[in-house]
């Protein structure tokens, strides 16, 4: 049994008037055997978080309860929690297999069982060949590889990673991302996995943590996130790429309901918007967003038409089988993700476009707090698995 629960933690660096609020009045907890992702931008603290549950770090306020104990003020090597460290933590006069062994060693344990785990590691994180190298004969990715590798051996209570993986190549990455999971489900381990990457959160997390300048954003599974972000700050980090947000006007004089911005307008479902408890109120500051996945090339005869946002062509990306263009409407910048089958010719810059709504695609957020106010009405997008899955891009 392994769990952990974080209760208001507070975290300050420095005093005065320089000091550095990096986490503010943090809580969440992991259950035994569950993957829970700490996600955000740089800066958010999310390893000032895992320092803290690590116990390399204390905190100003609140507490840190592994297995319902209160192990706060415990020291480090009391809490049985096992910590990725950066590749510069690995001992350089050892071999690779010895810095993978290290761990078992102090736990005394018998020869063939260490060699059975530290062979097993070294087959998923594709070290095995190199296990007679000292580390500074591998290059930044292999040594990195042996840190993660030298943790996996132990069998602790509880994983604290932290980012383990971004400095690996994105065909390494992926084979992680899979190995990880993997991993979790066969040593029934308890992992917090810290993370700026949100495929990585998408693809692996049973739950993600998203924070933010020290604040919990949101707390929930990948599609709950994903489909039904708490506020604009969650829509717009989760999801590749990101979902498009523009400040606009709701003007709802009875009659048809209208989102306006510069000389735009979208025309809005009644029911939806009366669900939402919106409707029929005085104009209203908003923000509107809308992923690039549901906007479409408007047919040259439609540019005129209801829900057709009509800018200029600022950049065309082409990948594989699709095209991620960039139009600028009013001043704002809306990324579409097209398929080349519906693109035909690779648009100029500057050729004037259209971009076609599906209004059951947009969320409203309350322009000052951010906060979500109405939810994409996923049920009826004709193509809702576009919206409900994790980017197919690989990055
Ligand atoms: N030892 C320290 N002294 C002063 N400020 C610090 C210290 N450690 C972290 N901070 C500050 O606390 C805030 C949170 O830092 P933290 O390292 O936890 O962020 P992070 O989410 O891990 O970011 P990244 O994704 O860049 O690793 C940042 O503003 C950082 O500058
Ligand atoms: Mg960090």
């Amino acid at each position: 049994m392994a769990g952990l629960r974080v209760e208001g933690i507070e975290k300050a660096f420095g005093r005065g008037e320089r000091a550095v609020r990096a986490v503010c009045d943090l809580s969440f907890d992991v259950a035994d055997r569950e993957f829970v992702f700490l996600l955000g931008p740089s800066g958010a603290g999310k390893t000032t978080t895992l320092r803290t549950i690590a116990g390399l770090e204390q905190p100003d306020a609140g507490r840190v309860l592994i297995n319902g104990s209160d192990m706060t003020w415990a020291a480090p090597r009391e809490r049985n929690v096992a910590m990725v460290y950066d590749k510069n933590s690995l001992y350089p006069h050892l071999s690779v297999f010895e810095n993978m062994a290290y761990p078992l060693r102090l736990q005394r344990l018998a020869e063939p069982e260490l060699r059975e785990r530290v062979m097993g590691v070294a087959k998923i994180l594709q070290i095995e060949r190199m296990l007679e190298r000292r580390p500074r004969e591998l290059s930044g990715g292999q040594q990195q590889r042996v840190a993660i590798g030298r943790m996996l051996v132990r069998r602790a209570d509880l994983f604290l990673m932290d980012e383990p993986i971004s400095h690996l190549d994105a065909k390494l990455r992926a084979h992680m991302r899979l190995e990880f999971k993997k991993l979790q489900r066969e040593f029934q381990s308890t992992i917090l996995y810290v993370s700026h990457d949100q495929l990585e959160a998408m693809t692996m997390g049973d739950r993600i943590v998203v924070m933010n300048e020290g604040v919990v954003q949101q707390i929930g599974p990948p599609r709950t996130i994903f489909d039904r972000p708490a506020n604009r700050f969650v829509a717009g980090f989760v999801g590749e790429p990101s979902m498009n947000i523009a400040d606009c006007t709701l003007e709802d004089a009875g009659g048809a309901a209208t989102l306006r911005f510069g000389h735009q307008r979208l025309a809005l479902d009644r029911d939806w918007l009366d669900a939402a408890g919106l409707g029929n109120a005085p104009a209203r500051a908003l923000s509107l967003g809308i992923r690039p996945q549901h906007l479409s090339l408007a047919p040259q005869a439609e540019q005129g038409a209801p829900n057709v946002i009509r800018g200029e062509v600022y950049a065309a990306e082409t990948l594989g089988s699709e095209t991620i263009l960039d139009v600028e409407a009013d001043g704002v910048i809306f990324r579409a993700w097209i398929r080349n089958s519906a693109l035909g010719r690779a648009p100029a810059i500057g050729e004037a476009i259209g971009l076609q709504v599906d209004p059951r695609a947009i969320y409203l957020f309350d322009r000052d707090s951010g906060k979500t106010l109405a939810f994409a009405d996923l049920s009826r997008l004709d193509d809702a698995h576009a919206l409900s899955s994790p980017s197919p891009l690989i990055h």
